[in-house]
This record gives C-alpha cells, structure tokens and sequence, in this order.
C-alpha cells in the first residue's frame, strides 16, 4: 500500500506543540509554543485597524479574480516602504522588486528556492541556534546549511565576535541567514554597533545577506527595529528580505508575507523576480488576496496606519510588562539562576535556559507547553497563569540540585 509503507512523521516541533496542547484536557494548560500574542483574556485579537479595513473592503471589493503571481501591487509598494522606512524607500526602491508570497515562510521558501537557481552549490549559514524550519526549509530547496555562533548561553547575550570571526570566513558565493529583530528563538538582538560590524563584513566578504524579518515592531519600534537592516542594505550590492506581517498585523492564517530582493539595478531586481514568480507557480500559483488586501487598506491609509502603529506598540508594550513580570515572579520565587537577561531581549520569545528534562517535566506535570531548548513564547502569559507558571519553572529547577 502507499501510506503506510512508510512511518508516520514526527509532529513539527512549534505547530505539533499547538496540536498536543489543543488535545491536553487540564484546565490549568498554559500554551507558550508557538509565537502568537494573546491578550489578557487569552484572545489573539483582531487588531482594530484590520476590522476597519476588513470594514471597507467588504463595501469596495469587487472580485475574488486570481492575484498576479507577484501578488497584489498596491501590497507590494506598501511593503517596500515599511520595510525600508521612507528614506531608503526614496533612495533604493528602484531597485527592490517585491513578490507577495504565503506568509514569511513562504518568503523564505522561494528565497531560498531562488539562491538555488543562481547558486546551486551555496551554503546557506544560520545562526546558532535559529528557527527550527529555517533548516528544514533550505533541505527541502536542497541546499546546504552551516552554523554560525550567535547565542552565548553562559552570557545570555549574542556572542558577536564568535558571530564576525565565522563571517569573515563565509565564502563570497554563499547566504548568510541573518534574523533582524527579536531572534527566534533566542530574543538576543545585535546593537547598532554590531550591526555596523556586520555589515562591513558583508560589503567586504560579498556574501548574500539573506534576512529574515518576522517581529517588525515587536523589538524597539518600527524605525528602531529595522535600522540592522538598512545598515546593512546600505553598504551591500545585492540581498534577500523574507518579511511577514502575520505577527505585528495579528494577520497569522492569512498568509501575509512578501520577498523582497534587492539588486544592484531595477532590470536585475526584476530578472530575479521572473525567477521568483516561476517558482512560485509551481508551488502555490498565486498567492491568496484577502490578508494583502487588508494590509495594503491599513498601510497606505494614513489614519488607518497610525491607528495600526498603536496597536503594535501596545503589544510591544504589553510583552515588555510580561517579561518584568516574569523576572520578577521567578526572582521571587528561586535564587538558582539569575533571570534578569529575559527583560533585555526582544520580541516574543525568550530562551529561558531551562533544560530537555526541565521542558519535559513542565509540559507532563504542570502542562505548561514550551518549545524544546527552552524557548518560552512571552506573549503567551497573562495575569491569570502567571504565579502558576512562576511557580512551576522554580519548581523545574530544583531537578538540577
Ligand atoms: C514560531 O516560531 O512559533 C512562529 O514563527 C510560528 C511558526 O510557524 O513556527
């Protein structure tokens, strides 16, 4: 038979977490896997600003006609500007074309399904550690993966010249995967410094900066959070921008992400574009138009894209609440480890430092789900679950004395 001559595949390590958790019949479960924001009710809310542009485009849209494969244009020009803010935009949008895709994971998919095109033999570096399908993603466009240093789990910080010394080293023809802000899984950011340090590598090495940007506006704010990027942008030739609006939009299932590729002419950009869109056709066709449709409504209308860069600073500001919460309730609680580094990451997550066997006994004894190595999903507390999960990691620590 077919489906069963081979075995079944392990559950995805983030998404498989949501699976168990759904299925897990506790009433106390706390679900801090995967990265969604919930509110202090528990809700992932539709943000206001979305429900307003969902508002008007139920008044003014006129057909469910297939999008171009490059995705919706209007989309595609906001995109541009939010990512590179309005200087750059004005400087170098000329020679940046953009593709909608599924999601940020979409984004880089073809990213990397489009440096196998051009490259077939690179090496793509992530850092140590990075998003577990970022390595899944690059097998499957069939390309090679190496490790770069990044997270000094003794110092909790970005281990930056173990991070320069190993960039040094990456041939011309290969990719560096870089995360912008909020690293997943870590929440460990390079400072504007190190950025610059980066960025003079990149220039001098000539390797692809491939970017990965998923938590805009979750680290510092929206200028604050891409000025890695534009340092970087600004000294390079060529890069890849796999960016998504799932998070900072609360836009999660409806797919909204875009490749961006930057090139050193408009005529290359959109050589690399045809190339993109014909991969795209083989894997999707086009992309879907409902979530792009709303992002270019909050984006281009200024009424609407202030109320919407309020909205992402109260979530910014509500995950920074939770995470004095937290240092605060496991300092209370435990004097085995120092947690105070959870306050100076970013984004929604934090790497907690908490072991397999640490992880294991949360998630059996206490269902607290937590992805492995530690990760813990911030944005994921509440008042209500708070003491509990406190408690319950100061009590996962005593398993090492
Ligand atoms: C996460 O890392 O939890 C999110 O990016 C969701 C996902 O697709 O893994």
């Amino acid at each position: 038979m077919f489906y069963n001559s081979i075995e079944a595949a392990p559950p995805d390590p983030i998404l498989g977490l949501t699976e168990a958790f759904r299925r897990d019949p506790r009433e106390h479960k706390v679900n801090l896997g995967v990265g969604v924001f919930v509110d202090d009710a528990g809700r992932t809310p539709v943000l206001e600003s979305v429900r307003r542009a969902e508002r008007m485009l139920w008044e003014t849209e006129k057909t469910k006609d297939y999008l171009p494969i490059a995705g919706l244009p209007t989309y595609g020009r906001e995109v541009a500007r939010l990512v590179l803010g309005d200087e750059l935009h004005a400087a170098m949008a000329g020679r940046v074309a953009v593709g909608q895709t599924p999601g940020g994971t979409g984004a880089v998919r073809i990213g990397m399904d489009l440096l196998k095109t051009y490259r077939p033999d690179a090496t793509v570096w992530m850092s140590s550690p990075t998003w577990g399908n970022h390595h899944g993603i690059a097998a499957a466009a069939g390309l090679a993966t190496r490790d770069y240093p990044y997270y000094d789990s003794v110092r909790t910080r970005v281990d930056v010249d173990g991070m320069c010394a190993t960039l040094e080293q990456v041939p011309a023809g290969d990719a560096v995967l870089i995360h912008v802000c909020c690293h997943n899984p870590t929440g460990a950011d390079l400072e504007p410094e190190a950025w610059e340090r980066v960025a003079a590598i990149a220039a001098k090495a000539g390797w692809l900066p491939f970017f990965d940007f998923a938590y805009l506006g979750f680290g510092e704010g929206l200028a604050e959070d891409r000025t890695g990027l534009l340092a970087v942008l600004k000294r390079v030739p060529e890069a890849v921008v796999a960016f998504s609006l799932s998070k900072n939009m609360g836009l999660y299932s409806e797919r909204v992400g875009a490749l961006l590729l930057v090139a050193e002419s408009a005529e290359s950009a959109e050589v690399g574009l045809s190339h993109a869109k014909r991969l795209g056709r083989v894997l999707y066709s086009n992309p879907p138009r409902h979530g792009a449709a709303l992002a270019a409504l909050v984006l281009g209308d200024p009424e609407l894209c202030a109320l919407w860069e309020e909205e992402v600073k109260t979530m910014r500001e509500r995950i920074r609440g939770l995470r004095r919460q937290l240092v605060a309730g496991l300092t209370a609680r435990q004097s085995a480890v120092d947690f105070c580094f959870i306050e100076s990451q970013h984004g929604m997550f934090s790497f907690s430092g908490l072991n397999d066997a640490q992880v294991a006994f949360l998630r059996e004894e206490k269902a607290i789900y937590m992805a492995k190595g530690g990760r813990i999903n911030v944005a994921g507390l509440r008042s209500d679950n708070m003491d509990y999960v406190c408690e319950a990691i100061a009590e996962s620590l005593k398993l090492d004395e």
